[in-house]
């Protein structure tokens, strides 16, 4: 198949090209620089010239904090960039597979949420996605929306730059004697390889709609920072932060773990346990 990846240099795009091309497919990536997605003439006009089977977008802005200082471009981004793919996915032919998010939800439910499941966003990235998904939902007809969460990759997350949490955490115990670390706030921490595989292997289905797509199970994030401690053999001493202690600027769901409910029944479902995706990311960063 040819396939398009949009956001190819990005944290998760970087992985869904290389699954692809470890899978025989021939894949044109797409850094912004090539296409802007919130500008409809020129999706239409880029992806036209390519006539991909199948294109996936990761492109996004969700920098939580600029989202809610600029909702008119977050909007412009994640709500109308989704809307113009699903325009040229209708226009050109192909499958849309469009990346979202667990930030659709508001955590108040405290058990996984379901494809089912209504959302309630707290801020403007989840609005705006959630605008996304509308859009995608109505207007193209071969077309799959993988909501993922907490995702962590080689490849540096370009919105939100620097480390991702489990490098963060590796850096700051061989600089510290103790991290402290909140230990109410539920994810199902999941790696970008991971979600490569799983996109891969929903392209080869007609299986089409709205999914889930995270790792199995949930931790908090101090209970992910004790298990990245204890692979890698770090000593560092790992306490609890208080209630607090790390105030968030912008408002976003302390529970955000997602069943792939959709991706079980539809037989599609090979994410792993969270555990062994961290085990498989460890592995590849000593190999580094
Ligand atoms: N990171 C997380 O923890 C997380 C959690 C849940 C869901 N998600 C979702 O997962 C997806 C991928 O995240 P990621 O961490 O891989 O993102 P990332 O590393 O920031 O990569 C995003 C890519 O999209 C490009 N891009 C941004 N705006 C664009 C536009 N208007 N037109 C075309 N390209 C544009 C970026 O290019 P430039 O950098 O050059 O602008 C970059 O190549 C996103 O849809 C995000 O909403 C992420």
């Amino acid at each position: 198949m040819k396939i398009s990846v949009i956001g190819a240099n990005g944290q998760l795009g970087t992985d869904v090209c290389r699954a692809f091309r470890d899978n025989g497919d021939d894949v044109i990536g797409l850094n912004h620089e090539h296409i802007e997605i919130s500008d409809h003439n020129d999706t239409r006009s880029t992806l036209g010239d390519i006539d991909p089977d199948f294109v996936v977008n990761t492109a996004a802005m969700h920098n939580v904090e600029e989202c809610e200082k600029d909702p008119e471009k977050s909007f412009a981004v994640n709500g109308i960039g989704a809307r113009n793919l699903a325009l040229a996915s209708q226009e050109i032919g192909f499958t849309l597979m469009h990346i979202s998010t667990d930030y659709v939800f508001d955590g108040v439910k405290q058990s996984p949420y379901l494809e089912s499941d209504c959302p309630r966003p707290l801020n403007v990235y989840g609005n705006t996605k959630i605008a996304g998904e509308f859009f995608v939902e109505t207007i193209a007809e071969q077309y799959f929306i993988l909501r993922v969460s907490a995702i962590y990759g080689e490849s540096l997350c370009r919105a939100k730059g620097g480390l991702n949490f489990v490098t963060l955490m590796l850096k700051l115990a061989s600089e510290r004697d103790e991290i402290r670390v909140v230990n109410d706030e539920f994810v199902s921490p999941t790696y970008t390889r991971d979600i490569a595989k799983q996109i891969v292997h929903m392209a080869g289905s007609s299986h089409y709609g709205l999914y889930h797509g995270t790792s199995q199970g949930s931790c908090s994030w101090y209970d992910f920072a004790a298990k990245i401690f204890e692979l890698t053999g770090s000593t560092v001493k790992l306490t609890v932060a208080d209630p607090g202690e790390f105030p968030a600027k912008v408002p976003r769901p302390t529970y955000s773990v997602l069943e792939n409910k959709g991706l079980q029944e539809a037989k599609l479902d090979i994410m792993p346990p969270w555990e062994k995706g961290l085990k498989s990311y460890l592995k590849t960063l000593r190999e580094k």
